[in-house]
């Protein structure tokens, strides 16, 4: 039997390890030095004139930003049914309601046409998720807020470094782009995530946020330099600042995302080619001025072909493991139970999920590998 490729790794070097040691040689484990550097890094590759603010998870990040957007009981947001829960789960707990909107069929991105029909009074933001790292269609959702008033938030966790109009996602291209670290998306720290805006109030409240609600401003306005103990508690704030540690293997990722990125589209570019005479839909491709960060590669079968269990079944006896992204949302019980939603609610999602397989890509497979997770579809299809 040949090895077992498994459907994601992270690709963690000796200086990501180096790092690590040197910091925890430093006697300085959580937010600090590390983390700081990591931010200013991480804001300079994107956009040198935002902010970067770094929390423990992307889900964390989402939260953060939708409670400094004064999210609050009673409000709504906007949210596609594909994708992963964290993106909707945050609302719920600021007390908001997550209102599902269906995606389109090529992209499997929010459908900005449904946007503008789950528009209600109480809707306070919109948060597009760019699917798999493809962008979705910025300035048609940014000008259904303007026009609405309402906030844009991007959920960028596969979303680095994607390219919309020529410029990285988290470039201006909204209010704020919230990324993640988990260990299988593009770059990681472990887990971690980042939160990047140009809005310098959103700055300083996720930053108090992320730290119990203790303002700093409080600190520097009341004290002496002396009482360096002293600290007031200004809002109910969270614990969820991203550590020195896990920063100190982000910072030599970020180094890395370049050559990691040329590594993933050149994976993508070879299954793309392989694929291309299969009765399987492949992956939509991005615009003229895009570009996919390809932190997934999703290909959907045909009914008539093979089901997609039995697909990953054949995939998993030749030792390839395989996923599947999204379960929608609406299918889940807590989101059926609590918003009433219920199977055939929205069928672009649906039936994208009942024949959507995700295969391995990412940069620690070797030509080899690569070539027999094509093989093996072409075996399994052809
Ligand atoms: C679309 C999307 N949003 C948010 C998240 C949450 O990321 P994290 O694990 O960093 O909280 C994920 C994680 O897989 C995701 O896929």
């Amino acid at each position: 039997m040949e090895k077992f490729i498994p459907f994601a790794l992270p690709d963690i070097g000796d200086e990501e390890i180096n790092s690590v040691v040197e910091c925890l040689r430093s006697g300085w484990l959580t937010t600090g030095p590390y983390a700081k550097k990591f931010e200013e890094n991480f804001a300079a590759y994107i956009d040198p004139k935002a902010t970067a603010v770094g929390i423990n998870s992307a889900s964390m990040g989402l939260l953060l930003a939708l409670e400094a957007f004064g999210v609050k009981p009673g409000d709504e947001v906007i949210v596609p049914t594909y994708t992963f829960s964290a993106t909707a789960m945050m609302p719920v707990h600021l007390g908001a309601k997550p209102v599902l909107v269906d995606v389109e069929v090529g992209s499997l991105n929010i459908d900005p046409a449904k946007i503008e029909a789950a528009i209600t009074e109480k809707t306070k933001v919109i948060i597009p998720v760019h699917f798999a790292g493809l962008p979705c269609d910025m300035d048609a959702i940014n000008a259904i807020a303007k026009k609405h008033g309402i906030k844009v938030l991007e959920d960028a966790a596969h979303a680095l470094p994607t390219k919309y109009n020529d410029k990285l996602i988290g470039n201006n291209s909204s209010d704020a782009t919230v990324y993640s670290f988990y260990a299988t998306k593009t770059i990681t720290s472990g887990e971690g995530g980042m939160i990047l805006t140009r809005n310098q109030e959103l700055v300083s409240r996720a930053r108090m946020m992320r730290l119990h609600g203790i303002s700093r401003d409080v600190f520097d306005r009341y004290v002496s330099p002396g009482s360096k103990w002293y600290y007031e508690i200004v809002a109910p704030g969270s614990k969820c600042n991203l550590t020195d540690l896990a920063a100190a293997i982000g910072i030599e990722q970020l180094k890395k995302c370049d050559t990691f990125h040329k590594r993933r589209k050149k994976i993508a570019q070879f299954y793309l080619d392989e694929f291309k005479n299969l009765p399987i839909k492949l992956p939509e491709l991005p615009k003229e001025g895009d570009d996919h960060a390809w932190h997934l590669f999703v290909i959907r079968l045909m009914d008539n072909v093979i089901n997609r269990d039995a697909f990953i079944t054949k995939m998993s006896e030749a030792n390839i493991g395989c996923s599947v992204h999204f379960i929608p949302l609406h299918l889940h019980p807590y989101y059926q139970k609590t918003l009433g939603y219920k199977s055939g609610d929205f069928p672009i999602a649906e039936k994208a999920f009942n024949n959507a397989v995700s295969l391995p890509i990412y940069t620690k497979m070797t030509d080899a590998e690569v070539e027999r997770v094509a093989n093996a579809v072409k075996v399994k299809l052809g």
